[in-house]
């Protein structure tokens, strides 16, 4: 793999990426907690406008890689490049304004704060923007996912699962990525609720060209979507290539789509 060069530029943003460099670059990271590594040797690339999905079983490892990439949890070795910038021991907050944000597992909304609150919370990286640049991201948020404008005085503690994951993602774009990490998407929610939150994703996608690493459980959901794939297997990258291989690959078949 060549060494993506150092950009002398302030801001991501600002930093065109080339076709041929990766987006995101995670080259032999180990982590762990405490004494017990959990993370070995692991790689991964994530090209603009690329989706990606990040799959294994519960405990594999994949949030620990997603906390090691937005700067909450202190890597042990190895490097993490966004956009040419050596981020890996950069603050959570530093890597969100460098574009890339990060919808945890579990979605952690404030629950006493209404809709709208929790995604102008997610703007709080962009000193910058104006108020009526929040206002039309706000409109954006809410055409991509309308029943989010219906909510949007509610409080997010009172929504359901679905609307809840709405919230999380809808605050994950308010920092205006280049890059959205999503742990677990579907997990917990009815198919039809995934199948609209999928939608939007798309659309944005379409749109805007983001690039995503999804991070899921259900391997099917995540690499119907994905471009690539990487397995994730007690914390190394078994297999990775082309989606549409991983899921017709045998192993995979057999031990994750019960086939
Ligand atoms: N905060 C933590 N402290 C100690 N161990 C943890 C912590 N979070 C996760 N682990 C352990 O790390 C391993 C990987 O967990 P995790 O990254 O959450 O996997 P996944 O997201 O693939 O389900 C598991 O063995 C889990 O018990
Ligand atoms: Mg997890």
């Amino acid at each position: 793999m060549s060494q993506p060069t150092q950009s002398a530029t302030p801001s991501a943003s600002e930093t065109p990426t080339s076709v041929s460099q990766p987006l995101l670059s995670v080259r032999n990271v180990n982590v762990g907690y405490g004494d017990t590594q959990v993370l070995w040797d692991v790689s991964l690339e994530l090209r603009q406008g690329e989706v990606v999905a990040l799959v294994g079983a519960n405990g594999a490892g994949k949030s620990t890689l997603l906390a090691a990439l937005s700067g909450l949890l202190r890597v042990w070795s190895g490097n993490i490049d966004l956009a040419g910038r050596d981020i890996t021991r950069m603050s959570a907050e530093r890597i969100v304004r460098l574009g890339m944000a990060h919808v945890p597992q579990g979605r952690r909304l404030f629950s006493g704060l209404s809709v709208e609150e929790n995604l102008r919370l997610g703007a709080y990286t962009r000193r910058a923007s104006s108020k009526s640049e929040i206002t039309a991201d706000l409109d954006r948020i809410y055409t991509l996912l309308p029943k989010l404008r219906e909510r949007r005085q509610q409080l997010a503690g009172l929504l359901s699962g679905g609307e809840q994951q709405m919230v999380a993602i809808g605050r994950g774009l308010m920092a205006r990525p280049e890059v959205l990490l999503i742990d677990e998407l579907s997990l917990g929610l009815a198919p039809t609720i995934v199948d609209d939150i999928l939608a939007a994703i798309d659309a944005i996608h379409q749109d805007e060209g983001l690039a995503f690493l999804l991070v899921e459980q259900d391997v099917q959901i995540a690499l119907e979507r994905a471009d690539r794939g990487y397995v994730l297997e007690n914390g190394r990258v078994a297999l990775s290539g082309p989606a549409q291989d991983l899921l017709r690959n045998e192993a995979i078949r057999t031990a994750y789509l019960g086939i």
